[in-house]
């Protein structure tokens, strides 16, 4: 991956250093290279070495040294009416910094459309989408803590939830009011926008420690989202280069966005209760399979076959799919009434079940891979 090279100067040392450090050691996942300085003078001099800079950030009142062909200067301000008011691309100084660094990452995408495209697609992003034919058993629920439970392993774990009626809400929020409005919108224009979009609107659940999009419930904007534009966006959340793991929470229909996403990913969890219903669904899904993806016995390969709500006596009806059966997720009475987020994504024993299906599924198949590459 191209690293990007940014340069800060700052008068403010204290602010510098703590800054320098956070892009270093935590914000931008270990995209930039980083220089700083607290004087004029010293950064004229670096630049009059002809040192290569994508980015120079520069507090408004340092004035800017003559500037390189290829170096975008983005200027730090103490006053947020100026950041709003100037054309000059600008950030304020007094935000989060995790917000900052996705402001600049944005502000530099726009600026160059091709810096997105010279970020690689990292071969080593997992996509994992949560699907079943049946309602209600329990996809999002699973998701969700699954994400966290990645995150846990030190995964960067990214959350896409595409319900027809999202309900993220329940289970992640950022301390950001501004929900991520407008990501499908953008998804839809094809235009060079969408990673510095996805930098800005993505958020982040400091206890889940997954990001996500803030989408408010627009069911008819997902029923008009086709299969082209979940690969837009799939591809630019590979693009920021800034996952392990990106998980889709599907509904149950059949919509060509959950079948193009169910066509983009490495796993499929398939969420079953134990019941009847799910075995006779998962068997016509099957059959029916040549129709929706144009070719037979592609799913049955990626499929991994999770039992929710399970009460300890599974029903025969199981064997006929001759799949395996990776897990068995246990009933949790007290998710009947009302949760708060700590109860939904904190319960010991459904989570014990979610590590050792990491363990078994994520971990055999990184054995797999390496085998096959020594062959
Ligand atoms: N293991 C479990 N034990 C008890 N209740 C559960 C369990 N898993 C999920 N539930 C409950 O089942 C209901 C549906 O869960 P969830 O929304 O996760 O299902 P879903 O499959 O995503 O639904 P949809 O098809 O609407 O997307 C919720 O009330 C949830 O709390
Ligand atoms: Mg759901």
């Amino acid at each position: 991956m191209k690293k990007i090279r940014i340069v800060i100067t700052d008068t403010n040392v204290d602010y510098l250093q703590s800054l320098a450090s956070f892009i270093r050691n935590e914000g931008g996942n270990n995209q930039f290279l980083v220089t700083y300085f607290s004087k004029e003078e010293t950064l004229s001099s670096y630049l009059k070495q002809g040192e290569m800079v994508d980015i120079l950030l520069v507090s408004s009142e340092i004035s800017i040294p003559r500037i390189q062909r290829d170096m975008f200067v983005i200027l730090l301000e103490d006053d947020l009416l100026k950041v709003k008011n100037t054309s000059m691309p600008s950030v304020y100084r007094y935000q989060r910094l995790d917000q900052l660094v996705s402001n600049i990452l944005g502000l530099y995408y726009e600026k160059n459309e091709e810096a997105g495209r010279l970020l690689q697609r990292n071969n080593q992003t997992k996509i994992f989408s949560f699907y079943s034919p049946n309602g209600g058993v329990g996809k999002t629920t699973t998701a969700v803590n699954f994400s966290k439970q990645l995150a846990l392993n030190d995964a960067k774990v990214f959350y896409l939830n595409l319900e027809t009626f999202n309900t993220t809400k329940l289970f992640l929020s950022d301390d950001n009011e501004n929900p991520s409005l407008q990501i499908f919108y953008y998804a839809k224009t094809a235009s060079g926008q969408l990673l510095s979009k996805i930098e800005k609107l993505r958020r982040h659940d400091p206890h889940a420690m997954v990001d996500f999009f803030d989408i408010e419930i627009n069911a008819q904007e997902l029923l008009e989202l086709s299969g082209n534009e979940i690969e837009r966006i799939v591809n630019g959340l590979l693009e920021t280069d800034a996952y392990d793991y990106i998980i889709l929470d599907l509904d149950s229909s059949i919509h060509e966005r959950n079948l193009m996403a169910m066509k983009e990913s490495d796993t499929i969890f398939w969420i079953l209760a134990n019941d009847s219903f799910g075995p006779l669904k998962t068997k016509s899904f099957l059959e029916e399979e040549e129709k929706f993806f144009g070719r037979e016995n592609v799913m049955k390969d990626k499929m991994s076959l999770i039992i929710n709500k399970f009460n300890g006596n599974l029903l025969n009806d199981f064997d006929e799919l001759e799949l395996p059966i990776d897990g068995y997720l246990p009933f949790i009475p007290n998710w009947t009434h009302p949760q708060s987020r700590a109860e939904l994504l904190g319960n010991d024993l459904f989570n014990q079940e979610i590590q050792s299906i990491i363990r078994k599924v994520i971990l055999t198949n990184q054995e797999g891979g390496v085998l096959n590459s020594g062959f």
